[in-house]
């Protein structure tokens, strides 16, 4: 398989990285962002053109209010700060996930920098922030049904592209590589419909220790892989 085209992140562990030093689950995510600023940069660097990241999904609502207050204010410092960076390079930033849940000032950055962004080609981040791939199915099969409804389509127009095209990931290639770090091997909500066919990737490594050298080794194995999509591989024997 050539270099993925589209590069899907399940950034897990922080809590545990923190644990195992005697530290407050927040210190890794503290460290957790800083990550996220060295692997945008080297997967730039790499030649990826898509990079999805899962940062808070819509249950991690359910965690103690210090914990996602924290969250919000590393959010909020993030987008005001390391995000310039990105604008500075020329980075197209969009998002994913229930924007409505967050306050008024994080959604304006959020629309702000797709706006200033939306231009921009070469490489594309996509922060998943507060989102849950059932719910973004549940979004599409409503935005469909008004239509059937209204009498714009017919039942029998939907099919695979049709119900793609009203996923938040509409504009965006499927994921060719997901990478699940901090040990779990679950999906967790992730791009439910989108991962159909993608490779996973899991590794111990908690996300704040995740670095440029475990990118790349995740990549060569990614590359080694062969992918089938149901067929067979034309230079077996039948
Ligand atoms: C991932 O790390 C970050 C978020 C979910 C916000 P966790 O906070 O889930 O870390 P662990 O899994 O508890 O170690
Ligand atoms: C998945 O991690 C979500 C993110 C990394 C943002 P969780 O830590 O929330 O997942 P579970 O609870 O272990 O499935
Ligand atoms: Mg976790």
């Amino acid at each position: 398989m050539h270099l993925p085209k589209h590069v899907a992140i399940i950034m897990d562990g922080n809590g545990r990285w923190a644990e195992k030093r005697g530290l407050p689950r927040t210190a890794g995510h503290k460290v957790g962002a800083e990550t996220l600023k060295k692997i945008l940069t080297h997967a730039q660097k790499k030649g990826i053109e898509v990079i999805t990241l899962y940062a808070f999904s819509s249950e991690n609502w359910k965690r103690p209010a210090e914990e996602v207050q924290t969250l919000m204010n590393l959010f909020r410092t993030y987008l005001k700060n390391d995000v310039k960076e990105l604008i500075k390079k020329g980075i197209r930033v969009s998002f994913i996930g229930e924007r409505e849940r967050f306050d008024a000032d994080l959604q304006e950055q959020m629309n702000r920098l797709e706006r200033q962004t939306a231009d921009f080609q070469g490489f594309h981040v996509v922060l998943a922030l507060s989102y849950g791939a059932r719910n973004d199915i549940i979004n599409a099969a409503r935005q469909i049904a008004a239509k059937a409804a209204g009498g714009q389509i017919k039942p029998q127009e939907i099919d695979e592209s049709f119900f793609s095209a009203h996923l938040s990931t509409a504009d965006l290639p499927a994921p060719d590589f997901i990478i699940r770090t901090g040990g779990e091997e679950r999906i967790s909500n992730f791009l439910l419909w989108e991962a159909a066919y993608a490779e996973l990737y899991f590794t111990s490594v908690f996300w704040p220790d995740f670095d440029e050298k475990a990118l790349d080794d995740a990549l060569e194995t990614c590359q080694r892989r062969e992918r089938r999509y149901g067929g067979l591989n034309m230079k077996q024997k039948i």
